[in-house]
Protein backbone atom coordinates (compact mmCIF):
# COMPACT_ATOMS: atom_id res chain seq x y z
CA UNK A 1 0.00 0.00 0.00
CA UNK A 2 1.08 3.43 -0.95
CA UNK A 3 0.44 6.67 1.26
CA UNK A 4 0.64 10.30 0.29
CA UNK A 5 1.44 12.36 3.43
CA UNK A 6 0.55 16.14 2.87
CA UNK A 7 3.23 18.16 5.11
CA UNK A 8 3.32 21.56 2.96
CA UNK A 9 1.13 23.51 5.22
CA UNK A 10 2.86 26.75 6.68
CA UNK A 11 1.61 25.95 10.59
CA UNK A 12 0.63 29.34 10.91
CA UNK A 13 -1.36 28.56 14.10
CA UNK A 14 1.86 27.11 15.71
CA UNK A 15 3.62 30.22 14.98
CA UNK A 16 6.30 31.12 16.07
CA UNK A 17 7.12 27.50 16.82
CA UNK A 18 6.63 26.92 12.66
CA UNK A 19 8.73 30.24 12.09
CA UNK A 20 11.98 27.90 11.97
CA UNK A 21 10.69 24.14 11.83
CA UNK A 22 7.63 22.97 9.70
CA UNK A 23 4.66 21.54 11.78
CA UNK A 24 5.19 17.71 11.14
CA UNK A 25 9.12 18.01 11.40
CA UNK A 26 8.07 19.72 15.54
CA UNK A 27 9.37 17.28 18.22
CA UNK A 28 6.93 15.11 19.70
CA UNK A 29 8.64 13.78 22.80
CA UNK A 30 12.61 13.52 21.59
CA UNK A 31 11.93 12.85 18.08
CA UNK A 32 10.02 14.31 14.83
CA UNK A 33 6.20 14.28 15.14
CA UNK A 34 6.43 12.69 11.35
CA UNK A 35 8.24 9.78 12.96
CA UNK A 36 5.65 8.52 14.62
CA UNK A 37 3.05 8.85 12.02
CA UNK A 38 5.51 7.58 9.77
CA UNK A 39 6.19 3.78 11.91
CA UNK A 40 2.98 4.01 12.56
CA UNK A 41 2.32 3.18 8.85
CA UNK A 42 5.19 1.13 8.10
CA UNK A 43 3.54 -1.37 11.03
CA UNK A 44 0.21 -1.12 9.06
CA UNK A 45 1.62 -2.21 5.81
CA UNK A 46 2.72 0.69 3.98
CA UNK A 47 5.52 0.14 2.05
CA UNK A 48 6.08 3.66 0.46
CA UNK A 49 4.93 7.06 1.72
CA UNK A 50 5.40 10.09 -0.81
CA UNK A 51 5.91 13.27 1.21
CA UNK A 52 4.05 16.49 -0.66
CA UNK A 53 6.40 19.15 0.66
CA UNK A 54 6.03 22.86 0.03
CA UNK A 55 6.85 25.34 2.97
CA UNK A 56 10.67 24.42 4.15
CA UNK A 57 10.57 21.04 2.05
CA UNK A 58 14.53 20.53 2.26
CA UNK A 59 13.91 19.91 6.50
CA UNK A 60 11.93 16.83 5.84
CA UNK A 61 14.58 15.20 3.62
CA UNK A 62 17.31 16.09 5.19
CA UNK A 63 16.47 14.53 8.19
CA UNK A 64 14.83 11.21 6.57
CA UNK A 65 16.63 10.78 3.64
CA UNK A 66 14.98 7.73 1.66
CA UNK A 67 13.71 6.17 4.56
CA UNK A 68 15.89 3.15 4.62
CA UNK A 69 17.07 3.95 8.04
CA UNK A 70 13.49 3.31 9.30
CA UNK A 71 12.66 0.78 6.92
CA UNK A 72 10.12 2.26 4.62
CA UNK A 73 10.45 3.86 0.64
CA UNK A 74 10.03 7.85 1.13
CA UNK A 75 9.99 9.80 -2.14
CA UNK A 76 9.39 13.81 -1.76
CA UNK A 77 7.09 16.07 -4.41
CA UNK A 78 7.77 19.70 -3.52
CA UNK A 79 5.26 21.94 -5.02
CA UNK A 80 6.59 25.36 -6.06
CA UNK A 81 3.19 27.13 -4.88
CA UNK A 82 1.37 26.04 -2.69
CA UNK A 83 -1.27 23.76 -4.04
CA UNK A 84 -3.68 23.06 -1.48
CA UNK A 85 -4.68 19.32 -0.04
CA UNK A 86 -5.68 18.06 -3.17
CA UNK A 87 -4.03 19.99 -5.72
CA UNK A 88 -0.65 18.16 -3.89
CA UNK A 89 -2.14 14.57 -4.30
CA UNK A 90 -3.10 15.22 -8.09
CA UNK A 91 1.14 16.66 -8.41
CA UNK A 92 2.18 13.30 -7.29
CA UNK A 93 -0.17 11.47 -9.48
CA UNK A 94 2.36 9.97 -11.69
CA UNK A 95 3.78 7.34 -8.27
CA UNK A 96 0.11 6.45 -8.00
CA UNK A 97 -0.22 2.81 -8.40
CA UNK A 98 -3.58 1.46 -7.20
CA UNK A 99 -5.56 2.48 -4.13
CA UNK A 100 -3.92 4.67 -1.51
CA UNK A 101 -4.09 6.59 1.22
CA UNK A 102 -3.81 9.93 1.96
CA UNK A 103 -2.95 11.65 5.53
CA UNK A 104 -2.99 15.53 6.66
CA UNK A 105 0.33 15.44 8.05
CA UNK A 106 -0.51 16.89 11.39
CA UNK A 107 -2.98 14.02 12.75
CA UNK A 108 -1.52 11.94 15.74
CA UNK A 109 -3.16 8.68 15.76
CA UNK A 110 -3.39 5.12 16.31
CA UNK A 111 -5.87 4.70 13.80
CA UNK A 112 -5.87 0.73 12.54
CA UNK A 113 -5.53 0.98 8.91
CA UNK A 114 -5.99 -2.91 7.68
CA UNK A 115 -9.86 -2.07 9.17
CA UNK A 116 -10.07 0.77 7.40
CA UNK A 117 -9.09 -0.45 3.73
CA UNK A 118 -10.93 -3.61 4.43
CA UNK A 119 -14.51 -1.14 5.07
CA UNK A 120 -13.30 0.60 1.77
CA UNK A 121 -13.02 -2.50 -0.28
CA UNK A 122 -16.12 -4.06 1.69
CA UNK A 123 -18.01 -0.71 0.37
CA UNK A 124 -16.68 -0.58 -3.32
CA UNK A 125 -16.12 3.17 -2.48
CA UNK A 126 -14.30 5.37 -4.66
CA UNK A 127 -13.22 7.83 -1.49
CA UNK A 128 -13.43 6.72 2.57
CA UNK A 129 -13.04 9.39 4.91
CA UNK A 130 -12.22 8.57 8.39
CA UNK A 131 -14.07 10.45 10.88
CA UNK A 132 -13.71 10.97 14.58
CA UNK A 133 -16.63 13.02 17.15
CA UNK A 134 -15.01 15.94 18.70
CA UNK A 135 -17.08 18.79 20.76
CA UNK A 136 -16.65 21.43 18.13
CA UNK A 137 -16.62 20.70 14.88
CA UNK A 138 -16.75 24.33 13.69
CA UNK A 139 -13.08 23.93 12.77
CA UNK A 140 -12.79 21.06 11.38
CA UNK A 141 -14.71 19.47 7.92
CA UNK A 142 -18.29 18.21 9.06
CA UNK A 143 -19.63 14.75 7.85
CA UNK A 144 -23.25 13.64 8.36
CA UNK A 145 -23.60 10.32 6.82
CA UNK A 146 -26.64 8.31 6.43
CA UNK A 147 -28.01 4.88 7.97
CA UNK A 148 -25.45 3.12 5.25
CA UNK A 149 -22.48 4.95 6.59
CA UNK A 150 -22.85 6.94 3.27
CA UNK A 151 -21.11 10.62 3.50
CA UNK A 152 -24.22 13.01 2.44
CA UNK A 153 -22.54 16.63 3.03
CA UNK A 154 -19.17 17.76 3.51
CA UNK A 155 -19.02 21.25 4.90
CA UNK A 156 -15.39 22.33 5.89
CA UNK A 157 -15.18 24.87 8.92
CA UNK A 158 -19.08 24.98 9.23
CA UNK A 159 -21.01 27.94 11.79
CA UNK A 160 -22.49 25.92 14.88
CA UNK A 161 -26.13 26.64 12.86
CA UNK A 162 -24.85 24.03 10.27
CA UNK A 163 -23.56 21.21 13.01
CA UNK A 164 -25.90 18.26 12.83
CA UNK A 165 -23.64 15.64 13.84
CA UNK A 166 -20.64 15.01 15.73
CA UNK A 167 -18.39 13.41 13.36
CA UNK A 168 -15.56 15.23 11.63
CA UNK A 169 -13.19 14.54 8.97
CA UNK A 170 -10.14 13.07 10.69
CA UNK A 171 -7.92 13.60 7.86
CA UNK A 172 -7.43 10.39 6.27
CA UNK A 173 -8.83 9.00 3.35
CA UNK A 174 -8.61 5.56 1.13
CA UNK A 175 -8.90 6.52 -2.60
CA UNK A 176 -9.20 5.00 -5.66
CA UNK A 177 -6.97 6.72 -8.05
CA UNK A 178 -9.60 7.36 -10.57
CA UNK A 179 -10.79 10.32 -8.77
CA UNK A 180 -8.24 12.41 -9.27
CA UNK A 181 -8.94 12.39 -13.43
CA UNK A 182 -11.70 15.24 -12.03
CA UNK A 183 -8.61 17.22 -10.14
CA UNK A 184 -7.11 19.89 -12.47
CA UNK A 185 -3.18 19.98 -12.97
CA UNK A 186 -0.72 22.70 -11.89
CA UNK A 187 -3.59 24.71 -9.86
CA UNK A 188 -4.55 25.06 -6.54
CA UNK A 189 -7.23 22.40 -5.51
CA UNK A 190 -8.71 21.54 -2.49
CA UNK A 191 -10.29 18.38 -1.01
CA UNK A 192 -12.76 19.91 0.97
CA UNK A 193 -14.06 22.60 -0.92
CA UNK A 194 -13.65 21.29 -4.20
CA UNK A 195 -13.05 17.57 -4.95
CA UNK A 196 -15.39 15.82 -1.77
CA UNK A 197 -18.58 17.94 -2.53
CA UNK A 198 -18.50 17.71 -6.38
CA UNK A 199 -18.01 13.40 -5.61
CA UNK A 200 -21.06 13.84 -3.18
CA UNK A 201 -23.20 16.21 -5.89
CA UNK A 202 -22.64 13.33 -8.71
CA UNK A 203 -23.69 10.50 -6.27
CA UNK A 204 -20.49 8.73 -6.12
CA UNK A 205 -19.74 6.07 -3.62
CA UNK A 206 -18.02 8.25 -0.75
CA UNK A 207 -18.40 6.98 2.79
CA UNK A 208 -17.62 7.64 6.50
CA UNK A 209 -15.09 5.35 8.46
CA UNK A 210 -16.17 6.51 11.78
CA UNK A 211 -12.99 5.62 14.28
CA UNK A 212 -12.84 5.42 17.79
CA UNK A 213 -9.22 5.59 18.07
CA UNK A 214 -6.65 8.15 19.46
CA UNK A 215 -7.12 11.20 17.12
CA UNK A 216 -5.92 14.60 17.59
CA UNK A 217 -4.93 17.20 14.84
CA UNK A 218 -1.96 18.91 16.77
CA UNK A 219 -1.90 22.67 14.31
CA UNK A 220 -2.50 24.57 17.43
CA UNK A 221 -0.40 25.21 20.66
CA UNK A 222 -2.89 24.03 22.54
CA UNK A 223 -3.00 21.06 20.86
CA UNK A 224 0.05 20.43 20.33
CA UNK A 225 0.94 20.35 24.08
CA UNK A 226 -2.08 18.22 24.76
CA UNK A 227 -0.12 15.93 22.30
CA UNK A 228 2.26 15.41 24.51
CA UNK A 229 0.30 15.31 27.96
CA UNK A 230 -1.77 12.48 26.04
CA UNK A 231 1.08 10.58 25.67
CA UNK A 232 2.93 10.97 29.33
CA UNK A 233 -0.55 9.97 30.47
CA UNK A 234 -0.43 6.54 28.12
CA UNK A 235 -3.63 7.34 26.13
CA UNK A 236 -1.98 6.23 23.23
CA UNK A 237 1.20 3.72 22.61
CA UNK A 238 4.87 4.82 22.62
CA UNK A 239 7.96 3.84 23.17
CA UNK A 240 9.51 6.03 25.46
CA UNK A 241 13.11 6.21 25.05
CA UNK A 242 16.25 6.81 27.87
CA UNK A 243 15.66 4.86 31.15
CA UNK A 244 12.98 4.84 33.01
CA UNK A 245 14.86 6.02 36.48
CA UNK A 246 11.75 5.99 38.79
CA UNK A 247 8.19 5.03 37.94
CA UNK A 248 7.32 7.79 34.44
CA UNK A 249 10.20 9.26 34.63
CA UNK A 250 12.65 8.56 31.55
CA UNK A 251 15.84 10.26 31.07
CA UNK A 252 18.32 10.04 28.37
CA UNK A 253 21.98 9.31 28.65
CA UNK A 254 24.59 11.43 30.10
CA UNK A 255 21.67 13.96 32.01
CA UNK A 256 22.72 14.17 35.37
CA UNK A 257 20.22 15.23 37.97
CA UNK A 258 21.66 17.06 41.07
CA UNK A 259 20.82 14.89 44.46
CA UNK A 260 18.33 17.86 46.05
CA UNK A 261 16.82 18.31 41.91
CA UNK A 262 12.99 16.96 42.38
CA UNK A 263 11.85 15.12 39.67
CA UNK A 264 8.20 13.83 38.95
CA UNK A 265 6.47 11.74 36.07
CA UNK A 266 5.50 11.40 34.27
CA UNK A 267 8.21 13.15 32.31
CA UNK A 268 10.73 12.81 30.11
CA UNK A 269 14.32 14.30 30.46
CA UNK A 270 16.59 13.92 26.90
CA UNK A 271 20.27 13.12 26.71
CA UNK A 272 22.50 15.49 27.70
CA UNK A 273 20.54 17.48 30.20
CA UNK A 274 21.79 19.01 33.48
CA UNK A 275 19.26 19.74 36.11
CA UNK A 276 20.90 21.53 38.97
CA UNK A 277 20.15 21.46 42.95
CA UNK A 278 17.14 22.64 44.25
CA UNK A 279 15.82 22.48 41.35
CA UNK A 280 11.88 20.79 40.06
CA UNK A 281 10.85 19.60 37.35
CA UNK A 282 7.12 18.47 37.81
CA UNK A 283 5.19 16.02 36.33
CA UNK A 284 3.97 16.44 32.47
CA UNK A 285 7.20 17.75 31.41
CA UNK A 286 9.27 17.42 28.22
CA UNK A 287 12.94 18.54 28.56
CA UNK A 288 14.35 17.68 24.93
CA UNK A 289 17.92 16.77 24.42
CA UNK A 290 20.78 18.98 26.22
CA UNK A 291 18.28 21.59 28.13
CA UNK A 292 19.99 23.04 31.58
CA UNK A 293 17.96 23.73 34.45
CA UNK A 294 19.23 26.17 36.69
CA UNK A 295 19.17 25.84 40.57
CA UNK A 296 16.08 26.46 41.97
CA UNK A 297 13.99 26.63 38.81
CA UNK A 298 10.74 25.07 38.19
CA UNK A 299 9.64 23.43 35.01
CA UNK A 300 5.85 21.87 34.68
CA UNK A 301 3.60 20.72 32.49
CA UNK A 302 5.79 22.32 29.65
CA UNK A 303 7.96 21.50 26.74
CA UNK A 304 11.20 22.20 26.01
CA UNK A 305 12.81 21.62 22.96
CA UNK A 306 16.53 21.30 22.32
CA UNK A 307 19.32 23.34 24.41
CA UNK A 308 16.60 25.59 26.48
CA UNK A 309 18.55 27.28 29.47
CA UNK A 310 16.17 27.60 32.52
CA UNK A 311 17.84 30.50 34.89
CA UNK A 312 18.07 30.39 38.65
CA UNK A 313 14.61 30.87 40.01
CA UNK A 314 12.54 30.80 36.82
CA UNK A 315 9.59 29.21 36.84
CA UNK A 316 7.95 27.54 33.70
CA UNK A 317 4.55 26.31 33.65
CA UNK A 318 2.18 25.18 30.80
CA UNK A 319 4.28 26.73 27.81
CA UNK A 320 6.09 25.59 25.13
CA UNK A 321 9.67 26.76 24.63
CA UNK A 322 11.44 26.10 21.01
CA UNK A 323 14.99 25.29 20.49
CA UNK A 324 17.63 27.46 22.60
CA UNK A 325 15.78 29.79 24.23
CA UNK A 326 17.13 31.31 27.20
CA UNK A 327 15.35 32.51 30.75
CA UNK A 328 17.72 34.56 32.79
CA UNK A 329 17.20 34.57 36.46
CA UNK A 330 13.41 35.12 38.18
CA UNK A 331 11.54 34.69 34.72
CA UNK A 332 8.01 33.48 35.27
CA UNK A 333 6.62 31.70 31.76
CA UNK A 334 3.62 30.40 32.11
CA UNK A 335 -0.40 30.16 30.82
CA UNK A 336 0.43 28.82 27.06
CA UNK A 337 3.38 31.51 26.35
CA UNK A 338 4.94 30.04 23.04
CA UNK A 339 8.29 30.97 22.69
CA UNK A 340 10.49 31.12 19.15
CA UNK A 341 13.99 29.52 18.66
CA UNK A 342 17.04 31.14 20.10
CA UNK A 343 14.92 33.64 22.28
CA UNK A 344 16.78 35.68 25.07
CA UNK A 345 14.82 36.37 27.94
CA UNK A 346 17.11 38.48 30.41
CA UNK A 347 16.39 38.63 34.11
CA UNK A 348 12.84 39.04 36.06
CA UNK A 349 10.32 39.21 33.01
CA UNK A 350 6.92 37.84 33.18
CA UNK A 351 5.86 36.23 29.54
CA UNK A 352 2.26 34.88 29.99
CA UNK A 353 -1.09 34.25 29.22
CA UNK A 354 -0.70 32.81 25.52
CA UNK A 355 2.19 35.53 24.84
CA UNK A 356 4.09 34.19 21.73
CA UNK A 357 7.72 35.67 20.80
CA UNK A 358 9.32 35.37 17.86
CA UNK A 359 12.52 33.76 17.32
CA UNK A 360 16.31 35.40 17.76
CA UNK A 361 14.69 38.18 19.87
CA UNK A 362 16.16 39.35 23.10
CA UNK A 363 13.59 40.52 26.35
CA UNK A 364 15.92 43.18 28.37
CA UNK A 365 15.77 43.01 31.89
CA UNK A 366 12.93 43.95 33.96
CA UNK A 367 10.81 44.83 30.78
CA UNK A 368 7.39 42.62 30.01
CA UNK A 369 5.67 42.22 33.39
CA UNK A 370 2.12 41.11 34.01
N1 LIG B 1 1.61 19.81 0.04
C1 LIG B 1 0.72 20.64 0.57
N2 LIG B 1 0.36 21.75 -0.14
N3 LIG B 1 0.20 20.37 1.79
C2 LIG B 1 -0.70 21.23 2.30
C3 LIG B 1 -1.11 22.40 1.63
C4 LIG B 1 -0.54 22.66 0.34
O1 LIG B 1 -0.84 23.65 -0.33
N4 LIG B 1 -2.01 23.05 2.42
C5 LIG B 1 -2.16 22.31 3.53
N5 LIG B 1 -1.36 21.21 3.48
C6 LIG B 1 -1.26 20.15 4.48
C7 LIG B 1 -0.89 20.67 5.86
O2 LIG B 1 0.52 20.61 6.04
C8 LIG B 1 -1.60 19.69 6.76
O3 LIG B 1 -0.81 18.54 7.04
C9 LIG B 1 -2.80 19.22 5.96
O4 LIG B 1 -2.54 19.59 4.60
C10 LIG B 1 -4.12 19.85 6.42
O5 LIG B 1 -3.97 21.25 6.50
P1 LIG B 1 -4.40 22.06 7.81
O6 LIG B 1 -4.08 23.49 7.56
O7 LIG B 1 -3.85 21.42 9.01
O8 LIG B 1 -5.99 21.90 7.74
P2 LIG B 1 -7.04 21.96 8.93
O9 LIG B 1 -6.52 21.28 10.13
O10 LIG B 1 -7.50 23.36 9.09
O11 LIG B 1 -8.28 21.12 8.31
C11 LIG B 1 -8.07 19.85 7.73
O12 LIG B 1 -7.88 18.85 8.73
C12 LIG B 1 -9.01 18.63 9.61
C13 LIG B 1 -8.63 17.50 10.55
O13 LIG B 1 -7.59 17.89 11.33
C14 LIG B 1 -9.30 19.51 6.87
O14 LIG B 1 -9.02 18.34 6.15
C15 LIG B 1 -10.55 19.30 7.75
O15 LIG B 1 -11.64 18.86 6.96
C16 LIG B 1 -10.26 18.23 8.81
O16 LIG B 1 -11.39 18.08 9.69
MG1 LIG C 1 -4.69 20.54 10.73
Amino acid sequence: MQAVMLVGGQGTRLRPLTVTTPKPMLPLMNGPFLEYMLNHLKRSGVEEVILSTSYLASIFESHFGDGSGMGIRLIYVTEEHPLDTCGAVKNVERYIKGTFLVFNGDILTDLNLEHLIEFHRAKKAVATLTLTRVEDPTAYGLVPLDRAGRVTEFLEKPSWDQVITDLINAGTYVLEPEVLELVPEGVPHSFERQLFPRLLGEGKPVYGFPSPSYWLDIGTPEKYLQAHLDILDRRLSYDFKGEEIKPAVWVGEGTVIEESAMVFGPTVIGRDCHIAADANVMGHTVLADGCRIMHGAHIEGSVLHEGCVIGEDSAVRSSLLSRNVTLGKRCHVADAAVLGEGLIVEDDNDLKRGIKVWPDTVIGSGKVKF
